[in-house]
């Protein structure tokens, strides 16, 4: 189920005009990326290795890793974000929750990428910044969306109370 974090995809592409704005920009600038793919991914993964409990989930099997990490980050500029990209991507957020990796560090390298693409594209103006961290706010949130409804499920699970219910207690109105 993915429901609640579908509707705040499509909302968040509306709040932020990312159709009209960002999305017919993104492959415009995938190539600037992909040059230094290599190198963020590296980083990415030097990052989280600096930290011991991070290390430890990601040890033998950093290559495997890392070349899902280039697949992610190519589909990042394709240009379509439509269902099947949602679909993708909320899977890669329940991946991390299976493989019960605190959010934590899903906030702490998405930081880092956000630093890794300003960087990389700053030569290419404002713009090209602005889009490739659009993008990944949304892929970001996707993937902490997967961890929000597990949490409620679970909840839900151990105090008998419906999903639905919970989420209306846990709302501001
Ligand atoms: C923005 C943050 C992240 C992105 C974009 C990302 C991306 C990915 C992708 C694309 C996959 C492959 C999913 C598949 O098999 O289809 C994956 C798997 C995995 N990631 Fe991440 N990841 C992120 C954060 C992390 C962090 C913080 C850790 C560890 C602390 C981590 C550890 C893993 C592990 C262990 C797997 C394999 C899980 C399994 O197959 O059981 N990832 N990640």
């Amino acid at each position: 189920m993915s429901n609640l974090t579908k509707e705040n995809f499509i909302k968040a592409k509306v709040f932020t005009r990312f159709d009209e704005l960002y999305a017919p920009l993104l492959p415009t600038i995938k190539a600037t990326v992909m040059q230094r793919q290599n190198e963020i991914t590296d980083t990415f993964y030097a990052e989280l290795s600096k930290d011991p409990t991070a290390a430890n989930i990601v040890a033998g099997r950093i290559d495997q890793l890392k070349a899902t990490h280039k697949i992610w980050m190519d589909e990042l500029f394709n240009g379509t974000y439509g269902d099947e990209y949602f679909e993708r991507r909320y899977k890669i957020g329940e991946i991390h929750v299976k493989a019960k990796i605190a959010p934590y560090y899903v906030e702490v390298v998405t930081s880092y990428l956000r630093r890794a693409f300003a960087e990389t594209l700053v030569q290419q103006g404002p713009e090209a910044v602005s889009a490739a961290l659009a993008i990944l706010d949304l892929d970001a949130m996707i993937i902490i969306g997967a961890y929000h409804e597990d949490r409620m499920r679970r909840m839900s699970e151990v105090t008998g109370m419906n999903q639905k219910l919970l989420e209306t207690l846990m709302s501001f109105g």
